[in-house]
């Protein structure tokens, strides 16, 4: 198809049609994909120049109290070796970080209740009054708007929460009833209406996804045009009934990369973790595919494998030093370069 005056229309931001978006998404030439990355890339340079921004995340409980059915850390999988850190370890977490350039530490864990707000309230100011310098990014899951209110008057600055699917039917396929597309929405309100800089997004390739689906995604996040867009192939994990489902593909979450860059120019796009576990060279392309961050594990080693959303995780057994090291020398051959700054939101 020719897709040139497509890609013209979406850089101008005149709304695409839902079919000529679907059209987008199906075309699965290389030609397209590399027109799409050109583009974003441009965009991304306009806004951010050459920096990539990097994140120390801290993935402090794999407890979880919900039962999505592709999540390795579900309530359910009972080989899950169960772990959290305590406000101690996550402090010694932020230092080690802190030493290594991070100005940005990700607290990440699954929906656990030991973690009361009174909890998070003394670890949030605790981590503030070490590091006033730094932001600090809550992915805790779904909270009551009393609660990140709390969280964000102690000293969060945004909060990640994947939307995961804007549509209801397909919400359904990938988590079980006790949980709701409505009630994930209303979070993702709550946090923008207190002042989060907040993140949704979903995975690329989960079972049942479809065209639709996607597009349904991208005109989502247009309407939320949320600061932060999380977005990373779906990977199976072997003790979840998704077990046997193939995983998204690389291709298909560049492209993806890609369009979210030039619907939302100024948003902050990871190149993910688990882009890099299905493609050796998956954050190097979503570099040049759009994004502008990486998130780098701070977790102490000795806990990381328990940490399994999804099967073959990289960045298992260095530390974090390493991890940056080798990032450093992967962003350098990409024509751009880590820089150590809290790396917000502009504007
Ligand atoms: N594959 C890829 N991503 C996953 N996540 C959870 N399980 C998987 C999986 N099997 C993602 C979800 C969640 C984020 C923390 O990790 O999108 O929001």
């Amino acid at each position: 198809m020719n897709f040139l005056p497509l890609l013209d229309k979406l850089e101008k931001t005149q709304a695409l049609t839902d079919a000529e978006l679907g059209g987008l998404l199906e075309d699965t030439s290389p030609r397209l994909a590399s027109e799409l990355a050109l583009r974003a890339r441009a965009v991304r340079e306009r806004i951010y120049g050459r920096a990539v921004y990097i994140r120390g995340l801290i993935e402090f409980t794999n407890y979880c109290r919900n039962n999505c059915y592709y999540c390795g850390i579900r309530r359910d999988n009972l080989k899950a070796l169960r772990y959290r850190l305590t406000p101690e370890e996550i402090l010694a977490c932020c230092a080690a970080g802190y030493r290594l350039g991070f100005r940005t530490f990700v607290l990440q864990g699954g929906e656990d209740a030991y973690f009361t707000d009174k909890r998070l309230e003394g670890l949030l100011r605790a981590i503030k009054k070490s590091y006033p310098d730094c932001a600090i990014t809550l992915s805790l899951g779904e909270r009551s708007r009393d609660s990140y209110a709390r969280l964000f008057e102690a000293g969060a600055d945004r909060y990640l929460l994947r939307h995961e699917t804007a549509d209801e039917g397909h919400y359904r396929h990938l988590h079980p009833g006790e949980m709701s597309l409505r009630h994930r929405l209303q979070c993702l309100r709550d946090l923008q209406a207190i002042g989060y800089q907040t993140g949704c997004g979903m995975m690329v390739g989960s079972p049942g996804q479809t065209t639709e689906h996607l597009i349904k995604d991208l005109r989502l996040l247009q309407e939320l045009q949320p600061e932060m867009a999380g977005i990373g192939p779906f990977i199976p994990q072997h003790d979840t009934p998704f077990a046997m489902q193939p995983s998204g593909t690389a291709a298909g979450t560049l492209k993806l990369l890609s369009l979210i860059r030039l619907l939302l120019p100024n948003v902050l796009l990871p190149a993910t973790t688990a882009l890099g576990t299905i493609d050796p060279q998956g954050r190097e392309k979503g570099l040049l595919a759009g994004a502008n961050v990486l998130m780098t594990n701070l977790s102490p080693v000795a806990v990381r494998k328990k940490y399994a959303l999804y099967d073959n995780k990289i960045c298992m057994k260095e530390d974090a030093a390493q991890i940056l090291d080798r990032l450093n020398k992967q962003v350098e051959a990409t024509g751009y370069r880590i820089v150590r700054n809290r790396g917000d939101y502009p504007g």
